[in-house]
């Protein structure tokens, strides 16, 4: 391939602090909504009792193993990598006055050890979880009083780190608490749609708080939306279908209209006003939202289509919403489909919508992967996957897409969001733990490490068309 991949273009890969850490109390930090769901976003949301243990409780141990992860990433060539900071590592029950220092103290550590490698960070404010605290005592992002508690959060670690980390992104994927409200905004699964809407109404002012905060305490600092990119195709040509795919591409859409442009579009108030939701919007808040990104992030890892036909779009499952199967397309090991070209639409549909630079901060293959007895990890599978997807970054760039990075999801193996499963491998490097939590926690380079080192090296030029 052509080497299509400017110079300051960002590889890297993506990590969060709840499925990479570990360490989940160590050091001051509180319980997360993460640490209630010890079998993962879709298993059932357990209280914490001392001595019991769950598989993120040390996930891969990351809190204490980040400088070999890191030497490792340099070692590939990474320019970028996207962490998350636990909430609760800084404000362990979420309303405290005044920071942890321990916990602060921890992420100076590792963004100083990413300086040591010329890696530039690229930090998620709040990737699937939030402090339990405010779930317990203040219902969550339902409650108003949460926006003030995260722009603390907010202010806080951008006055700390306003030196080191000049990439930021608000909520991942803020689009998903439509389908998992708990991860999301704190909910209860059963919350009726006026409260998750008015819980997001919520999420979004705050995230809004925080790219005013962002332009005031970092004037050269970025910091974008982060959007699960649910790219949906009309199952057929028949206009019911693609009008109820342009309604499902508009549930996910509307988070990135809003952030992007400063305030609800017209669609959405219809939408609303027609589901008996009268949502609590305050001039303040009407003021807040006009403060917008300065880049729209997403992850895409699949697309799938849609019918006018409810009951059949209920058939599938993808990593969160629900579609229907493309019969044109392959599944993964999980049933999500791969479609590379589906991230160039993806690119070009989003860059039409809002001419602001973009950021794929997660895409990928999670597999099964077999130790050989010699050591070696052939995931030829993972290669040809992310080949495919990078080719296709490629073309939308040569469209005239602005595309500022990509950072692969799980370049370590990692806990599943979905299920907390460790088998289910994202990762250039094996992390020798299973789904039980046995293992040694040694890493290994797989055959994807040496792949990606080289598309990192030539810019994109040793990537291979069909
Ligand atoms: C995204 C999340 O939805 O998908 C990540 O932002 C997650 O946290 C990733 O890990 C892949 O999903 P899973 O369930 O395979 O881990």
């Amino acid at each position: 391939m052509k080497n299509a991949f400017p110079q300051e273009f960002l590889w890297g890969g993506a990590i969060a602090a709840n499925q990479v850490e570990g360490a989940y109390l160590t050091d001051g930090k509180g319980l997360s909504t993460s640490d209630l769901q010890p079998h993962g976003i879709f298993g059932e949301i357990v209280e914490r009792h001392e001595g019991d243990h769950g598989i993120k409780d040390v996930a891969i141990d990351f809190y204490h193993r980040y400088p070999e992860d890191i030497a490792l990433f340099a070692e590939m060539g990474f320019t970028c990598l996207r962490v998350s900071i636990a909430w609760t590592r800084i404000f362990p029950q979420g309303d405290e006055a005044e920071p942890n220092e321990a916990g602060l103290a921890f992420y100076d550590r590792l963004f100083d050890e990413l300086a040591t490698h010329n890696i530039t960070p690229l930090v998620t404010l709040s990737h699937y979880e939030m402090p339990y605290g405010l779930v317990k005592n203040y219902g969550g992002w339902g409650s108003r009083k949460t926006i003030g508690f995260f722009t603390r959060y907010a202010r806080t670690v951008f006055e700390r780190y306003r030196h080191k980390v000049k990439l930021w992104l608000t909520f991942n994927e803020i689009n998903m608490a439509l389908h998992e409200p708990f991860t999301g905004v704190g909910l209860p699964k059963e919350s009726s749609k006026g409260e998750i809407y008015q819980a997001i109404h919520h999420q979004l002012v705050a995230s809004a708080a925080a790219v005013k905060a962002l332009h005031e305490i970092i004037p050269d600092g970025r910091i974008g939306n982060m959007l699960l990119g649910g790219l949906l195709y009309p199952l057929s040509c028949a206009p019911a279908d693609v009008l109820a795919t342009q309604r499902q591409n508009r549930d996910w859409l509307f988070f990135g209209d809003v952030q992007a442009r400063g305030y609800y579009p017209s669609y959405m108030t219809r939408y609303l006003r027609e589901q008996g939701v009268a949502l609590e919007i305050t001039e303040e808040d009407r003021e807040t939202l006009k403060s917008t990104v300065d880049f729209i992030s997403f992850s895409y890892y699949m697309s799938g289509c849609v019918t006018a036909d409810e009951a059949l779009n209920q058939q599938m499952r993808g990593n969160i919403l629900n579609m229907v199967p493309n019969p044109h397309l392959a599944s993964s090991e999980w049933g999500w489909q791969i479609d590379p070209e589906g991230l160039r639409i993806l690119l070009n549909m989003l860059w039409d919508r809002y001419q602001k630079p973009l950021f794929i901060v997660e895409n990928g293959l999670g597999a099964k992967d077999k130790l050989e007895a010699d050591g070696s990890i052939n995931d030829d599978y993972r290669i040809q996957y992310l080949n495919d997807h990078l080719v296709q970054v490629g073309e939308a760039m040569e469209d005239g897409v602005e595309v500022l990075g990509y950072t692969s999801w799980g370049p370590i193996d990692l806990v599943s969001a979905s299920k907390a499963e460790l088998s289910k491998r994202y990762g250039f490097i094996y992390v020798d733990r299973d789904d039980n939590g046995e293992g040694t926690l040694t890493r290994r380079r797989k055959k994807s490490f040496n792949w990606y080192q080289e598309v990192i090296r030539s810019r994109g030029a040793s990537l291979t068309r069909k």
